[in-house]
């Protein structure tokens, strides 16, 4: 297999990243249920939040949770439909799948999230074994739903909603080291990227009601977490009013209000948009020591004709201005990270060379990196040819990755010799005696367990590093 093809992202990802491009499945919540759901989640941190909703509607109707899918009265898979791949990845699934139900015929198999959206009941046609198909809107429904599907009929609901944010539903929280939480602040987006299926699959932008996300990271740290993430697929647009109109939360306060909860509770948040990104945030992530230093700031490409052609509606220069205030408001150290398209529509090879001229100048700590993949009734699909050949794609992205190696080292090589504070997440992936975490910038740290368990906030000093990872000693 071609490893560029099959590399959408390089392999210096944090389990957090990593877990964010893999599949997800459920974990056990027995009560006792008469009935058992099993869930896979693919694509972003969305979908695996939404599955965390779902799990909480479909236990008020009578499902238990199961990670054993062959014990699973209800198979919902959490589709993406990002690029090409990610949809292909699941109709493979449901041929595995296919398996399971012959064995037992009476297992019901639903589509969720964005594939259901973007193929609505055509899905039920082309995947035979699918019964039920449900967009990101429409997880209230369910109950009905699966009525339906019991009384032997299909089912569909894709209707997009201008309002749902799912505030008020509690999620179950699945796959969850007891550490680190997602909350979503905010649905959908307003903003038409050319490349990106997300608008329509996700509908209009709108944003949660800042005291239930308050609630949510209060009973989390009620209940031992030590991190949250706060998501959405465009976080500085986050606006919220309350219905009388006196109060109107941005997204600078709203991280403020999350970051007073507790001293010891960090606060991350993902993805900033560069266009949108403020001061007034990079002013409250400097004013509070538990908001993390550490940027997604996606640029896509570094040239600004490539850049207007994909309506990002920022240039190359604007995306440095907004690089320059961040490393002049919270320092040098301030982590960033990026995602990068290779071969968009028309891009020329000088443009090609703007993108790893801006890599060359930010630093970042690491990217995602993809090559462009047309997506049906995109901006661009409809606009534009897209008219790079495959090899040229993978031959730029491969030199985008190769840079990428080479300033991920670099910036790791900055924090050798420094003591960091590091968050445990649980055991390193090689050994049960030593540990695994993150620091301030996200990066994954390594280091001996002693007597630190899970939980733990430790200072380590690193003493080595590599592309993807620091390794160090905890010094107190
Ligand atoms: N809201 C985020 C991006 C969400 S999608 C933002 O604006 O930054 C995650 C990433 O997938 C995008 O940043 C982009 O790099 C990539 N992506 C989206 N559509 C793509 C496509 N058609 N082909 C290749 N990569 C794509
Ligand atoms: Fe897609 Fe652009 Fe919206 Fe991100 S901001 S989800 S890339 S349309
Ligand atoms: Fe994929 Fe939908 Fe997220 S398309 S990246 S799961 S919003």
């Amino acid at each position: 297999m071609d490893p560029i093809v099959d590399l959408d992202f390089i392999d210096n990802r944090t389990p957090e990243q990593a877990a964010a491009c893999e599949t997800k499945v459920s974990e056990e919540t027995n009560t006792g249920k008469a009935r058992k759901l099993y869930i896979e989640s693919y694509g972003c941190q969305m979908n695996f939040s939404d599955s965390e909703i779902v799990s909480s509607i479909m236990f008020e109707q009578g499902f238990d949770t199961t990670s054993n899918i062959e014990q699973a009265d209800l198979v919902f898979l959490n589709t993406c439909s990002i690029r090409e791949k990610a949809e292909q990845t699941v109709r493979n699934r449901l041929g595995q799948i296919n398996y399971y139900k012959k064995k037992k015929p009476e297992m019901m198999i639903g589509i969720l999230g964005c594939m259901a959206e973007r193929l609505k009941k055509s899905l039920l046609e082309e995947e035979k074994i699918v019964d039920l198909v449900v967009g990101p809107d429409a997880y209230r429904d369910l109950p009905n739903l699966i009525n339906e599907v019991d009384g032997g009929q299909k089912a569909v609901n894709v209707l997009l909603s201008r309002e749902e944010t799912y505030a008020d539903i509690n999620p179950i929280r699945l796959n969850s080291n007891g550490v680190s939480a997602f909350i979503s602040i905010m649905r959908g987006c307003d903003n038409m990227c050319s490349f990106c299926v997300v608008p329509f699959t996700r509908g209009r932008e709108r944003s949660r009601d800042a005291y239930s996300i308050v609630r949510e990271a209060q009973q989390l740290v009620e209940n031992g977490y030590k991190e949250v993430t706060l998501l959405g697929q465009n976080v500085d647009s986050y606006k919220w009013a309350s219905e009388d109109g006196t109060e109107s939360v941005n997204f600078a306060q709203l991280l403020e209000k999350v970051a007073l909860v507790s001293p010891d509770l960090r606060v991350r948040f993902s993805t900033s948009h560069p266009k949108d990104i403020t001061d007034e945030v990079l002013h409250t992530m400097k004013k509070y020591d538990n908001i993390c230093k550490y940027i997604h700031l996606p640029a896509q490409s570094g040239n600004s004709r490539v850049l207007e052609l994909m309506n990002r509606t920022y240039d190359r220069e604007w995306y440095l201005n907004r690089v320059d205030a961040i490393r002049a408001i919270l320092g040098e150290d301030c982590g960033i990270s990026s995602d990068m398209i290779a071969g968009f529509c028309t891009e020329t090879e000088e443009e090609h060379q703007d993108t790893l001229s801006l890599m060359d100048y930010v630093q970042y700590d690491y990217s995602y990196m993809f090559f462009y993949s047309e997506r049906p009734g995109t901006l661009a699909a409809r606009k534009l040819e897209d008219d790079i050949p495959l090899e040229v794609k993978k031959r730029r992205l491969a030199e985008i990755i190769e840079k990428q190696r080479e300033t991920s080292l670099n910036r790791n090589k900055r924090d050798v010799g420094k003591v960091h504070r590091v968050l445990v997440e649980g055991f390193s992936k090689k050994s049960d005696e030593q540990l695994s975490g993150r620091n301030d910038q996200n990066k994954v740290v390594i280091f001996d367990k002693k007597h630190y368990k899970k939980g733990d906030y430790v200072n380590v000093f690193v003493h080595d590093c590599s592309v993807g990872t620091l390794f160090g000693e905890a010094v107190g």
